[in-house]
């Protein structure tokens, strides 16, 4: 059976004999309410590593005061269940390494010794800080994300001590940060990085998803598409900036006129918070691509609150208020 390690003190204890042996380590840090873009990162992570950890703990310092820490969603027993079940996926596959030897999953006054971690940008306590990347695209809409998610994997990093640690392509700008950070601190961790998992419209699998309910759930496809439409600019050998988000663009704008034409009982607005085509190692905005370098084409889409539900409407896990989905495609080099 799959350990449960509650602290700090627990992983360690794992850990030591562990080292002794040369057993090789990997991390795959989550918030929980696991799904298949977790699982294939764990999936990862069995096949080059030994032992595969996955943390599941909701870091509130990563969450800005008036985001949605309480609502996030908490599904402990049902995690439990699916890393059982996909360990034993993992014992009957004999190209595997490892397993999935522990789940830790530790209280806020384990992670946070001093107190209450900060969520505020002035709050108090240690802090690991990235600049500029921490302030660029999700960073300008959530001030104290990156150093919330950079202090709490320094932690669980130090705690867990893997040789390699898992993190998925969907939150592009996370993984420019923890390379950053891995790089920038000489941490002796190898980064690896999973491609993004889907539906099957398109749409990025996400623990949010559960908040938009199925009427913003058809809409919400938008912002793949609209990278998709950008993407297909560069592969069609167009480098120039405004064009590749020209087509990104016109997507976003037809979907929302196509959804003003309809009645209030049945339109999704929504509003834009940034299309970006940017640096893959910097994640700042690139002017024209470098076809040698690439690009990463991302953004952020806020789904706002259903107009005038209707009578037994799913309105989804949280009840209606805006969800913001986020999305990227990786501009391969040729
Ligand atoms: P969470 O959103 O739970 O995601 C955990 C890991 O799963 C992250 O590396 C994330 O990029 C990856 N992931 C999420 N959706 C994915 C998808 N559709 N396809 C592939 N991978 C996906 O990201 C966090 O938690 C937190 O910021 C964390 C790193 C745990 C720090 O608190």
């Amino acid at each position: 059976p799959i350990k449960v390690l509650r602290t700090v003190d627990a992983v360690r204890k794992w850990r030591k004999p562990q080292v002794l042996d040369h057993r090789i380590v990997g991390l795959v840090p989550t918030m929980g309410a696991l799904h298949e873009g977790h699982l294939s990162l764990i999936r990862a992570a069995a096949r080059e590593s030994h032992h595969v950890v996955v943390s599941i703990y909701v870091n509130p310092a990563q969450f800005g005061i008036k985001e949605d820490l309480a609502s996030y969603p908490v599904t402990w027993n049902n995690d439990c269940k699916i890393l059982a079940e996909l360990d034993r996926e993992l014992a009957d596959d004999g190209g595997n390494l490892g397993r999935i030897s522990a789940v830790f999953a530790p209280t806020t006054n384990e992670m946070y010794p001093a107190g209450f971690p900060g969520q505020e940008v002035d709050s108090k306590g240690s802090f690991v800080v990235m600049t500029p990347v921490s302030e660029l695209l999700e960073g300008r809409t959530r001030p104290t994300f990156f150093r919330g998610v950079a202090t709490v994997c320094m932690k669980l990093f130090n705690i867990v001590q893997p040789e390699k640690v898992y993190f998925g392509q969907k939150d592009v700008q996370q993984t420019v940060v923890i390379r950053n950070m891995v790089r920038d601190f000489m941490l002796p961790i190898d980064v690896v990085v999973g491609e993004t998992s889907r539906e099957p419209d398109g749409l990025a699998l996400s623990s949010r998803n559960v908040y938009l309910g199925e009427r913003r759930r058809r809409v919400a496809t938008v912002l793949n598409r609209a990278l998709k439409a950008a993407e297909e600019q560069y592969l069609n050998g167009v480098l120039d900036r405004e064009a590749i988000l020209k087509a990104a663009n016109s997507v976003v704008v037809d979907t929302l006129n196509e959804q003003m034409a309809l009645g209030p009982e049945q339109r999704v607005k929504y509003e834009v918070d940034y299309i970006s085509l940017a640096d893959p190692s910097t994640m700042e905005e690139a002017t024209n691509i470098d076809p040698k370098v690439g690009g990463i084409l991302s953004g952020a889409v806020k789904m706002l609150p259903v107009e005038s539900p209707q009578p037994g409407e799913d309105l989804g896990h949280s009840g209606g208020p805006a969800v913001r989905l986020i999305d990227n495609i990786v501009l391969k080099p040729s």
